[in-house]
C-alpha cells in the first residue's frame, strides 16, 4: 500500500493559474462518492479537490470520519495524483479550524455575508492558525448566488477594493463572486471576464469559480482563461447521482434476484453516472495529465 498523503492546495492552484487550467473541486457526500471521484482522477492523472460542505461534514459524521475516510482510500486505492481536502464554505471562524484540527488540507472561510472589514479580520485569524498546519485558505468577496446546503443568496459581484483589501490577508486562493450561482442558473450565467481578469493580474492569486454546474462551456474555458483556477462542481454531480438512481428504480432491477443490494442499487448506474460527468469536467478545466 501506498503511504500518500493529503496536500493543501497552494501548489497544484499555482501550476493551473500559470497552466492556464482549473483544478476541479468535487463536492462530495460520502464514502462511494469519494471513492469514485478519487478512482476517476487516478485514471485521468488530474489533480483534485474533495469538496465537504458543513452539511455534508454533519451527514457523513463529522470532520475526523471523512479525515479518516479518505485517507483510507488514498491508501488502499494508491492513489498518486494530488488530493486536497476542502472545507467548502466555513461559516465560521471556530467551524473551520475545526476542520483544520481534524486534518483537512484546505479550507475555506466564508465571511461574506460580513461587512468587508470584519470578512477580512476573521479571514487573517483562519490564516494565521492555517500557516501552523501547512493548511490552504481560501476566502470569497462578493457573493455566489443561488442555494447550497440551505444557504440562500443573490449574487453580489465582487468589487476591486474588496478583492484588494481581501488579498493583503495571506490566503492562497479567492472567491471573487463575479456573477456565478450555486446549483442551476435561470437562463444564461452572465460572467463578468473583464473583472476576472483584471483582478486575477492584479492580485496575482488564484481565483475560484463557485457554481461550476450548468456554465457553458465556451464561459468555462473564457473564465479559465481569464484567471480562474479553481471551478467548484457539486449539484451536476448530485443530478448525475440522481438519474442513475432513477433508472435502476424504473427499471425495476431492484425487484429481481438480490437487486435490492445497495451495492447493486447504487453501483449499477449511480457511480458511473457521477463517473461520466466528473470526467468531462477534467476534461473541460484541461487538468487531465496536469497530476
Ligand atoms: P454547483 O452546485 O453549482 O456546482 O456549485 C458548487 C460550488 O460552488 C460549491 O462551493
Amino acid at each position: 500500500m501506498i503511504i500518500n498523503k493529503l496536500v493543501n492546495t497552494k501548489k497544484m492552484l499555482i501550476d493551473a493559474k500559470n497552466g492556464k487550467y482549473a483544478v476541479p473541486q468535487f463536492n462530495i457526500n460520502n464514502l462511494e462518492w469519494a471513492k469514485v471521484v478519487l478512482e476517476l482522477v487516478q485514471e485521468e492523472k488530474s489533480p483534485v479537490i474533495l469538496g465537504v460542505s458543513e452539511g455534508a461534514a454533519k451527514y457523513m459524521g463529522g470532520y475526523s470520519t471523512i479525515v479518516g475516510m479518505v485517507n483510507g482510500l488514498i491508501g488502499e486505492l494508491n492513489i498518486t495524483v494530488p488530493v486536497a481536502l476542502h472545507l467548502d464554505h466555513g461559516t465560521t471562524v471556530e467551524s473551520t479550524m475545526a476542520a483544520i484540527d481534524a486534518g483537512f488540507s484546505s479550507v475555506m472561510y466564508d465571511g461574506s455575508r460580513h461587512t468587508i472589514e470584519q470578512n477580512v479580520k476573521e479571514t487573517k485569524e483562519v490564516v494565521e492558525y492555517a500557516k501552523t498546519k501547512d493548511v490552504s485558505v481560501e476566502a470569497e468577496v462578493g457573493t455566489v448566488g443561488g442555494e447550497e446546503d440551505g444557504i440562500v443568496g443573490g449574487i453580489n459581484y465582487a468589487s476591486l477594493s474588496d478583492v484588494e483589501a481581501m488579498a493583503t490577508t495571506g490566503i492562497d486562493s479567492l472567491a471573487a463572486s463575479l456573477g456565478s450561482v450555486h446549483g442551476h442558473y435561470q437562463g444564461e450565467p452572465d460572467l463578468q471576464f473583464d473583472l476576472m481578469n483584471e483582478y486575477s493580474v492584479k492580485i496575482r492569486l488564484p481565483l475560484v469559480l463557485h457554481g461550476g454546474t450548468g456554465i457553458p462551456d465556451d464561459m468555462v474555458r473564457k473564465a479559465i482563461e481569464a484567471g480562474e483556477a479553481k471551478i467548484n462542481v457539486n449539484t451536476e454531480l448530485q443530478t448525475s447521482f440522481t438519474k442513475g438512481v432513477r433508472r435502476y428504480i424504473e427499471e425495476e432491477k431492484d425487484k429481481f434476484g438480490t437487486g435490492y443490494d445497495p451495492r447493486k442499487v447504487l453501483g449499477t448506474y449511480a457511480w458511473p453516472e457521477i463517473k461520466k460527468a466528473a470526467k468531462l469536467k477534467v476534461e473541460l478545466f484541461g487538468s487531465k495529465n496536469k497530476g
